[in-house]
């Protein structure tokens, strides 16, 4: 068991593909805190799946969702928070964030993005064209953005363990 404990909510921002959810996952059993994902949260408050909301409420619609499902775990007590890979270019988020817990960007670069999307399906934003070039779209809006986290950590290298311990190291 571990004994160091952070003292606010663990955030975990980049883009999909990064490792957030695994990352996040494995982190909270190594710490003993409860591991919550954004994403799953909002499923269940809209008793839709991520491609229906997109599909029947669109992206306005899930963004705002999106916000205020983060606003309110981010009242929880601490724990580790995947998110999803919008999330972060939400300025009113990332001020919550700022003012609640500790965010950590997992930095992953293209090729590896790309490795890690091509086997999973349910990502609206990945559907409407070539990955490749939605996710190089999506790292020059987001990166710059990204790069604000308190914390920045490699994601790309190593498998998940490995990750984990690079942010227990930043922490
Ligand atoms: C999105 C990422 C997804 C999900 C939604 C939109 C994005 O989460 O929130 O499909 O805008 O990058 P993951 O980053 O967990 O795939």
């Amino acid at each position: 068991a571990a004994s160091f404990k952070p003292s606010r909510t663990v955030v975990l921002v980049g883009l999909m593909g990064s490792g957030k959810s695994s990352v996040g996952r494995k982190l909270a059993h190594r710490l003993a805190l409860p591991f919550r994902d954004a994403d799953i949260e909002i499923e269940h408050a809209a008793g839709l799946s991520i491609p229906e909301i997109f599909a029947t409420h669109g992206e306005a619609y899930f963004r705002d969702g999106e916000r205020r499902v983060i606003a309110r775990l981010l009242d929880e007590p601490v724990h580790i928070l995947a998110t999803g890979g919008g999330a972060f270019m939400d300025g009113r988020t990332r001020a919550a964030i700022a003012a609640k817990g500790i965010s950590i960007w997992l930095r992953v670069e293209l090729d590896e993005l790309v490795r890690r999307t091509a086997r999973r399906h349910h990502r609206p934003l990945l559907n409407q064209g070539e990955p490749r070039q939605i996710l190089a779209g999506l790292m020059e809006l987001r990166y710059p953005v990204y790069a604000g986290a308190d914390i920045i950590v490699d994601g790309g290298a190593g498998d998940v363990d490995e990750m984990v311990d690079r942010v227990l190291a930043a922490l």
